[in-house]
């Protein structure tokens, strides 16, 4: 019987062979083992921006914190074309927390093509259904979180618009995922830009129903009459900043949640 030899041409395809194949058994184990971690992490991460962006916390926090503050949040199913709250079951999940608007958004039964004079967000597809988290209070609104999403330059831009329950007054605002320049687009992190939504207002409910909010280029000055609704311009990133405009002009307005927080500005978004 002839022995193995290593340093034959055969030799050596066997043993690099044998050692991609050890390799990637290893690195997908790992993928599959890790799966559940990484889901339960990502959970998480989104739980801590709803948090975030509701002010409910600052600063560095563990995961229990993060599990004890969300108990106060409620997700909630709403159809977007009338502004009610759905049970989960019409999106195929028995808990509202389960279902991803995203995928939803790709899937022609539960999402809508946008035309182009529409698609002020550039997100090519809209769903019908969309998740929102309420703070609620003796069945009151306390707060309301929804999720708001648009491209920037590079990137689609996701993120968390927190409003009180007048449903017109922002709590905070923030983006936990983007590919915008670091120190351009990506001022978008930078805490004293994000310091200065609270307070600002969405619509001027006397004018009527389009969406006020926007980034102002150059910055909003103190004795604007509009400075209510002015947030500055992030500094040479005119591009991300309107996508920002646009983005918030798009879930704020009739494709978005428009609806919606009209029927809790006149008391009719029931518990559903
Ligand atoms: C490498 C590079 C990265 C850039 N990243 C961004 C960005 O993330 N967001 C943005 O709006 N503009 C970005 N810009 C700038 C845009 O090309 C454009 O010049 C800018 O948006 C105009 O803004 P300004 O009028 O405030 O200067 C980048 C430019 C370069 C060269």
């Amino acid at each position: 019987m002839s022995r193995f030899n290593k340093d034959s041409v055969s030799g050596t395809v066997i043993v690099a062979l044998a050692v991609c194949l050890v390799c990637s058994i290893i690195v997908s184990g790992a993928a599959v083992i890790l799966k559940p971690t990484q889901k339960v992490n990502s959970v998480l991460n989104v739980k801590q921006n709803i948090l975030r962006a509701a002010n409910l916390i600052t600063g560095p926090v563990t995961a229990q914190e993060v599990e004890e503050k969300f108990s106060l949040v409620t997700p909630r199913i709403v159809d977007l074309e009338t502004g009610e709250y759905v049970d989960p079951s019409v999106v195929g999940v028995a808990e509202a927390i389960n279902y991803d608007q995203f995928r939803a958004a790709k899937d022609p039964q539960f999402s809508k093509a946008l035309a182009g004079s529409e698609d002020i967000a550039g997100i090519k597809r809209r769903e019908r259904y969309a998740t929102v988290y309420t703070i609620e209070n003796e069945g009151q609104i306390d707060r309301v979180i929804l999720p708001v999403r648009g491209y920037g330059l590079w990137s689609t831009l996701y993120g968390f618009l927190a409003l009180e329950g007048d449903a017109n007054t922002v709590v905070g605002f923030g983006f936990y995922e983007h590919a915008e320049t670091p120190g351009l687009g990506g001022e978008v992190d930078n805490p004293n830009w994000i310091s200065q939504w609270p307070g600002k207002k969405i619509y001027d409910l006397e004018e009527g129903a389009e969406p006020k909010i926007h980034l102002v280029k150059g910055g909003v000055r103190a004795n604007d009459p509009e400075a209510n609704y002015g947030v500055d311009a992030l500094a040479g990133a005119t591009l991300t900043s309107r996508g920002i405009t646009n983005l918030l002009h798009f879930w704020l307005g009739e494709q978005g949640f428009q609806k919606y927080l009209e029927q809790i500005r006149s008391g009719e978004a029931s518990n559903g």
